[in-house]
This record gives C-alpha cells, sequence and structure tokens, in this order.
C-alpha cells in the first residue's frame, strides 16, 4: 500500500484511479456556489467577478498569479462560527491554514480568538493587535524562545505537547515570575478519514501524548504538580478536511472520560475542552460540507450528554476551524500559457504558477476545480490537466478537469477553494515569486500580502 492510500478509505485518502473523473458538466459556464466564494458571479458581458470588481480588471491591476480572497464571505464564515457556538464556547481560527495582518483584524472584529503554531504566527497575530489572552499557541516543538515570547506576551494558553515541554513550559514560567494557562494535547486513538498526512489523532505520529496507555493522566499529574502552570483543560485535533462527525464524537467522549478520571484523582473539574479543526469544505461539487451550526449542535450534545453521564459541569467548549473559515474564500487567478493536446489522454493547460502557490495536488492527491473566467464559451468540453510551469512533471494543481474546447493562451482560469493551505505552503521553487493576496470587498480591491519579487529573493541570497 503506498503512504497515501490511507486505511480509512479509498475515497478520503484521495486515492483516485487514475483518469478520475464524473464527466463533463452540463453547463461549463456555471459557477458552483458550493466550490466559489460568496459574491463570485459572472457579470452580463460573461467575465466573472468577485466582491464587484471583473478578474480581468483584477488581472491587470494585480497580475497573475494571484489569491483573490471575498472579505465579505470570510467575514460572514467567521461570524458564523462565532454565532454557531455562542457565547459558551470560543472558536480559535487556526492561522496556519492563511494568516496576514488584514485576517488577524477581520478576525479580532468578528470576535474570533487565534491558533497559533510558530513565533512567526504569534509576531503577525500580535502586530495586528489580536489581544494576546485570545492567542492560542500549538506544536509539538516550540523552542525555548517561542515559549519565551508567548509567555512574556501573555498568551491565553499554550498547548502541551509532550512530557518536556510540560516540564520547559513550567520552568520558563515560573523563571518569568508568571503562571502560565496550559491545555494538554491528547491523541484520541480515532482514526480520522483524511489523507494520512493530515490525520493526527491515531497513535503512530508525531502530535499529543497518548489516551489509551495512561500516557495522558500521567501528563495531567505532572502538569497539576507543577507551580508555573494553571492547567485549564485537554485538548484534541483529530486530522484535517474531514466530514464525517463520528470522529470528532469519539474524540469528545473520550475527552470528557479523561476529565471524569482527572477529577476522580485529582478532585478537580478541568473547566475546558478544545475538540480541534479539520471540518472539510467543497473543493469539488462532489464534496458536501457540514455547516458550521450543525457542527456546533452535534458537538454540544455530544459533551452535554457525556458529562451528564460523569456527571460533570459541562466545560467551556472550544473550536479551531482553519479551512473551514478561509478555504472556500479565495480563489486562484491564473493566465493560460501554453495548451497541449496529447492524443487519446487528455489536454494539458500550463499556468503561470503551479506547485509553488499550490502544493496540496502534489502532497496530498487533493482534487480541484477550475473554470474559464474571463469569458463564456459554448465550445464542447475538454478534458485537461492544469499544471504549473515549475520543473517537475508532479507540478500538477488541478489533476482532471473540463474546460472549453476553445480555450486559448491568454485565457484566464481560475481554481476556487484555494483560501486555506496555498499562500500558507507556498514556496519559491525555482525561485518563483510568490503570489499576492489581494482582499476584495464592495468594488475596491487591495493587496494584503504583496507579491515577491526579485529584490526580496536576491535580499536573503546573501551572496
Ligand atoms: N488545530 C490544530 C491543532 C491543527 O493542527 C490544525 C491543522 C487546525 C486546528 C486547523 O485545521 P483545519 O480546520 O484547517 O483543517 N496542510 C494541510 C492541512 C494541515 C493541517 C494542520 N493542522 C492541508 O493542506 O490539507
Amino acid at each position: 500500500m503506498s503512504r497515501s492510500a490511507h486505511p480509512a478509505g479509498p475515497r478520503h485518502a484521495d486515492v483516485l484511479p487514475e483518469g478520475h473523473y464524473t464527466g463533463p458538466p452540463t453547463d461549463l459556464n456555471a459557477l458552483d456556489s458550493k466550490v466559489w466564494a460568496q459574491t463570485v458571479t459572472r457579470t452580463t458581458d460573461g467575465v466573472v467577478s468577485v466582491g464587484g470588481i471583473d478578474v480581468k480588471k483584477l488581472a491587470e491591476e494585480f497580475g497573475t498569479p494571484a489569491y483573490f480572497i471575498d472579505e465579505a464571505d470570510f467575514r460572514a464564515r467567521a461570524r458564523a462560527w462565532r454565532t454557531a457556538f455562542g457565547e459558551d464556547a470560543d472558536v480559535f481560527y487556526a492561522g496556519k491554514a492563511f494568516l496576514s495582518r488584514a485576517v488577524v483584524r477581520w478576525l479580532h472584529e468578528e470576535g474570533l480568538n487565534l491558533d497559533v503554531c510558530s513565533g512567526g504566527e504569534l509576531t503577525t497575530a500580535l502586530s495586528a493587535g489580536m489581544p494576546a489572552d485570545r492567542i492560542a499557541f500549538h506544536g509539538n516543538n516550540k523552542s525555548t524562545e517561542e515559549i519565551t515570547e508567548a509567555i512574556s506576551r501573555g498568551v491565553g494558553r499554550i498547548v502541551l505537547d509532550s512530557f518536556q515541554e510540560i516540564v520547559r513550559v513550567a520552568h520558563i514560567a515560573e523563571s518569568l515570575g508568571k503562571r502560565q494557562r496550559v491545555q494538554i494535547r491528547v491523541t484520541v486513538g480515532v482514526e480520522a478519514h483524511t489523507h494520512e498526512f493530515i490525520a493526527t489523532a491515531h497513535e503512530d505520529q508525531k502530535f499529543g501524548i497518548g489516551l489509551a496507555d495512561g500516557q495522558a493522566a500521567e501528563a495531567v499529574r505532572r502538569a497539576l504538580a507543577l507551580n508555573g502552570l494553571e492547567l485549564i483543560g485537554i485538548h484534541s485535533h483529530i486530522g484535517s478536511q474531514i466530514f464525517d462527525m463520528a470522529g470528532f464524537e469519539v474524540a469528545a467522549r473520550r475527552v470528557v472520560k479523561l476529565l471524569a478520571e482527572i477529577r476522580d484523582e485529582h478532585g478537580v473539574e478541568l473547566p475546558e475542552i478544545d475538540l480541534g479543526g479539520g471540518l472539510g469544505i467543497a473543493y469539488t461539487s462532489e464534496d458536501d460540507p457540514s455547516e458550521p451550526h450543525e457542527i456546533a449542535k452535534a458537538l454540544n450534545e455530544i459533551v452535554t450528554r457525556e458529562c451528564e453521564a460523569a456527571k460533570l459541569r459541562t466545560p467551556r467548549i472550544s473550536v479551531e476551524p482553519g479551512r473551514a473559515i478561509v478555504g472556500p474564500t479565495a480563489f486562484t487567478l491564473y493566465e493560460v500559457g501554453t495548451i497541449k493536446p496529447l492524443d487519446g489522454l487528455r489536454t494539458y493547460v500550463s499556468v503561470d504558477g503551479g506547485m509553488s502557490d499550490n502544493i496540496r495536488t502534489a502532497l496530498y492527491d487533493a482534487e480541484y476545480s477550475v473554470a474559464l473566467v474571463s469569458r463564456v464559451s459554448e465550445a464542447e468540453p475538454m478534458l485537461v490537466r492544469v499544471v504549473g510551469k515549475h520543473c517537475e512533471s508532479g507540478d500538477i494543481v488541478v489533476r482532471d478537469a473540463f474546460l472549453p474546447a476553445d480555450l486559448a493562451p491568454g485565457d484566464l482560469i481560475a481554481v476556487p477553494a484555494t483560501g486555506a493551505y496555498c499562500r500558507s505552503m507556498a514556496s519559491n521553487y525555482n525561485h518563483a515569486l510568490r503570489p499576492p493576496v489581494v482582499a476584495v470587498h464592495d468594488g475596491e480591491a487591495r493587496v494584503i500580502v504583496r507579491r515577491e519579487t526579485e529584490e526580496d529573493l536576491l535580499r536573503l541570497d546573501v551572496g
């Protein structure tokens, strides 16, 4: 079995048979609202627009490739999570999905908290005015400098990921004369149905402390005994791009069971549990994600029920959605450069970006869709593979999709649902210049992360 053929099942492992596609859509010009940001629409002249601006104008002003993020949609999704979970819970946006100072400000204004997992993310969050006490710090190997910075700046919580870290954080907090609020991340032993590289709660991986073998209970014992730590709760994150709520339910049940054991052993009821992020989004029309209110209802019910059964006070719940907030709010705009029909196979459409702006297809066999956005076309559908301009054949942006047969160099095409883990995982492979992120809102577009320049590359290369 290959590394990516995760036993959770071929569908969720994205192990697709060669040439997987569902057949041409009935209307190639249609834009499925499942995968496109809320304000995306076709104008009367057939050009696609976002936030009231058409993509030809956007391409002229900002160039391609570029990510365009629909600010109204981002705010609406953030608000939907906030509202769904209500005042008795906290929503921490996972900054790793995409973080910039503008995004931090939107989150702050919409009442969300922020999960960071590096000194760089922490600095970005603080520099945009996110109050430190609304920040959670994650990671399986935080450096001493990162821990020191997080504690001195007063982050709301540090999520402890190992026995060494329990001691390390306690020691640094004490030496700073502080008592740090912490959670312990446990691995609940759930096989999340997703790609192996983004499943995180089965036993054989690097995150968290195991529940099943009593390690988590031991971690709690140690944390409770240290003056530098205030243990406020237990954390579980089972993976990413998950559609099936069953994994979260099992995780919640096991975390609550641990809370009951802690109460029985230590006489303390920990006040919080964090159930992580990981809710899937639609990358293609076939994906069917749950809405935030459905997720909130399911999680609240299971936690309440389990707590009642264990005679525990219901803890304050927090969640950490990243992809589910930012993923659907952006698309990547590319210009078609070359078109190469391979007889009897498919047509290769090369764009001016590639694996440097979207590594997910190469890394996780992720599926995306694509549309011609600079005009409508009545031509027949042709099966295409959208590829980048990088020097390897795995440089695929969209493995199999249909575009009109009259596609020509100079046309603009766009890949929706690229808001999460695309710019944040972008690279300079082949000395590509990482594309800008442009926020579009009510007829106005502004760069929130500028395009890299060759001077940026040379500045790092000290000769
Ligand atoms: N909380 C923790 C502790 C996490 O590790 C993550 C993601 C999240 C929350 C947010 O998960 P989300 O809601 O965004 O699924 N690069 C991969 C995803 C890696 C996710 C890592 N952790 C991808 O492109 O699919």
